[in-house]
């Protein structure tokens, strides 16, 4: 079998260590994979997809995995990777270009896995998650120049609070952004620590802990760019796919969930089906099957595959 014995470093830490990869098999089933074709994997993280998908290639065919995270990569290189992988360390916004330098004109599947991998989570010192004081930091790539503190110590009181509102879904928006702005005007914040402590005091007694997880959810989804990143990934993934390839995303908001769900009925951001007169749309991909979501199984031996949301699309022919 192509693809099992070559991951040198992975082996070093068992995957579920890094990772442990969700709703595995539906998605890479929803590739629909050609041993000879080309796919992509965008999201790297501890492996378990882009393992999986190598398994159904054979050496005709090729996989690209993608991270933009230093640690991600740094963790799959290895000299006896299969000569049918390439690693791409960079955000998957740059798909099109990469294709392009690899001499790729069309690919026959992508998988998107968005967000964090519980690498960063469990990573106290990368300042994801509140459950460590660490610097105030949540990029993914290590080298990108905005951080969560500058974030918080330089966005103004509106920005916050669009923020804290569209992407942790908090309805204390206001109350979270002027915490802040009070806050930093007297000394800046610097640790996850500061941040959870301003901000638990304003969030509901019952959910505090899943407010704050929201809240800093928020300002990672801003550090990152990540709906930008998406948009730009799946404009660039409609026009790569060959006709009859596959577009398999999961991802863990509403936000991100409504961009994916519209690009796959419409190719547009917006939903809207364009249509000829006879009523014929003309979207590039038709969705395949309902939305898949994990089984109470799945959730209860992975907590954090709880809020995931898998989509499939197939792009159409002409
Ligand atoms: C949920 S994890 C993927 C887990 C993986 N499917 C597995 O089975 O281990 C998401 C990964 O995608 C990476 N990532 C998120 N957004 C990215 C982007 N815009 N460009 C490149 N990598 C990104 C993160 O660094 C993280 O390692």
């Amino acid at each position: 079998m192509v693809g099992s014995g070559f991951l040198c470093n992975f082996a070093a830490m068992e995957a579920s260590e890094y990772h442990i990869p969700v709703l595995l098999h539906p998605s890479v089933d929803g590739l629909n994979i050609r041993k000879d074709g080309i796919y992509v994997d965008v999201t790297l993280g501890g492996g378990g997809h882009s393992r999986e998908i190598l398994s159904h290639l054979s050496p005709a065919g090729h996989l690209f995995s993608f991270d933009q995270d230093k640690d991600a990569i740094t963790r799959a290189q290895c000299t006896e990777c299969p000569a049918n992988w390439t690693l791409v360390q960079s955000n998957f916004r740059y798909l099109k270009n990469w294709m392009r330098y690899y001499g790729i004109e069309a690919i026959d599947g992508l998988l998107a896995d968005l967000g964090v991998s519980s690498h960063h989570l469990d990573e106290g010192d990368r300042g994801f998650s509140f459950r460590t004081d660490a610097p105030l930091d949540m990029r993914m790539n290590q080298l990108a120049r905005q951080t969560a503190a500058d974030v918080v110590n330089s966005y103004s009181r509106e920005q916050l609070r669009t923020i804290f509102r569209l992407y942790g879904e908090l309805h204390q928006g206001n109350r979270l952004a002027e915490a802040i702005i009070k806050a930093r005007g007297e000394r800046p914040i610097q640790t996850t620590g500061q941040l959870q402590q301003l901000l638990t005091p304003l969030l509901g007694r019952d959910r505090e802990k899943k407010d704050l997880a929201r809240a800093f959810q928020a300002l990672r989804i801003e550090v990152n760019h990540e709906m930008d990143a998406l948009r730009d990934m799946l404009t660039a993934a409609t026009e790569l796919l060959s006709p009859g390839g596959r577009l398999v995303v999961m991802s863990y908001h509403s936000l991100e969930d409504r961009i994916v769900k519209n690009v796959m009925r419409a190719g547009n951001f917006d939903g809207d089906v364009q249509q000829d007169i006879y009523g014929n749309s003309h979207s590039p991909l038709r969705p395949v099957g309902k939305p898949v979501t994990p089984t109470a199984e799945e959730q209860a031996s992975n907590p954090r595959s709880r809020s995931a949301r898998l989509r499939v699309a197939e792009k159409v022919d002409g």
